[in-house]
């Protein structure tokens, strides 16, 4: 559908429009009286969220693509249906499909006086390579409002169970990523994959000295951002999700990415709602499994 079209079918006056982005991309731009965010139909990607009297919350590289086929860097990817490399075919491109797909649009909403939400939803045919999950249909809603709400639904057409992987591989804008700290993980086992080795997280809340990529596992429980250069907290609650990631590339890793800036890492922190390794989900036939996370910015 052309821009026009979107807009008569589903826009809503000032709360839901369609405009053209970054790379001639169409985005949904929502707003509500708590808050304001876009959303691309590409990847059905959130790159912006405004709480209202606030500052953007979510991080975007300057450098980021804004084209078919090639991932955005930064905002919330949906990583699915699978998170990282895919162990069964090292061929399959990194995180899965749905970043790299384009999505429809199922519905456009206001929801009095909460916020405004948007289903975005693509099906995913028969995997035509052996060990990559398919037959299934995918629906992202992200409703804004006091906060930012992105949640994925699976559904499984096929006949057999079928294995995920998945993440909401949300990227935080911070003042600097070495003054900042993340609540919320102690006692969380983890795999450290800059060791390629287990651990269990401290006591102390996690800080950042160096290349930082953790999967913790067996968590429900979501992370909170404390970032006092910003005077800004960023609460990360979560649903469906039974592992929480922690990333950020430091200095080596961001300049071997030509997506992303040399220098842009201190300001950009990974709080993604997942389920990976040991916490991998299978959908039964004919069932459905829902991630879900809630972004919350408080201004101190
Ligand atoms: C993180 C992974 O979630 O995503 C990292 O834990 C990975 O290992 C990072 O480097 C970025 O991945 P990509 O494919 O977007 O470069």
């Amino acid at each position: 559908m052309t821009i026009n079209e979107l807009n008569r079918k589903f826009g809503l006056r000032s709360m839901a429009k369609f405009v053209e982005g970054r790379g001639g991309l169409t985005k949904l731009v929502m707003t509500h009286e708590l808050g304001r965010c876009e959303l691309y139909l590409h990847g059905a990607h959130v790159t912006s969220y405004v709480p209202t009297g606030g500052k953007e919350v979510l991080w975007v590289s300057r450098k980021s693509l804004f084209e078919a086929g090639a991932p955005i860097r930064g905002g919330i990817p949906v990583c699915h249906p699978w998170f990282g490399p895919l162990e069964a075919d090292p061929e399959a491109p990194m995180h899965g499909l749905a970043r790299t797909s384009d999505f429809e649009v199922e519905s456009v909403e206001s929801i009095v006086p909460d916020g405004v939400s948007a289903v975005l939803k693509r099906r995913f045919a028969k995997a035509d390579k052996p060990g990559r999950p398919g037959n299934y249909e995918l629906r992202v809603r992200v409703t804004v409002g006091r906060s930012l709400c992105v949640a994925c639904e699976t559904r499984n057409l096929g006949r057999d169970e079928l294995p995920l992987t998945e993440a909401l591989h949300s990227y935080f804008g911070v003042s600097d990523v070495r003054k900042v700290s993340v609540m919320h993980l102690s006692g969380v086992e983890y795999f450290c994959k800059v060791k390629g080795a287990p651990g269990v997280e401290g006591a102390k809340p996690v800080t950042f000295k160096g290349e930082f990529d953790r999967v913790y596992t067996d968590t429900t429980v979501g992370a909170k951002i404390v970032d006092p250069g910003a005077k800004r907290e960023i609460n990360v609650s979560k649903r469906g999700s039974n592992s929480t990631v922690v990333w950020n590339p430091w200095t080596k890793k961001a300049a071997a990415m030509a997506d992303f800036g040399d220098n842009e890492w201190p300001r950009m922190l990974c709080i993604e709602a997942a389920n990976a390794l040991s916490d991998a989900v299978r959908v039964p036939r004919g069932g459905k499994h829902v991630l879900e996370t809630v972004i919350r910015a408080v201004t101190r």
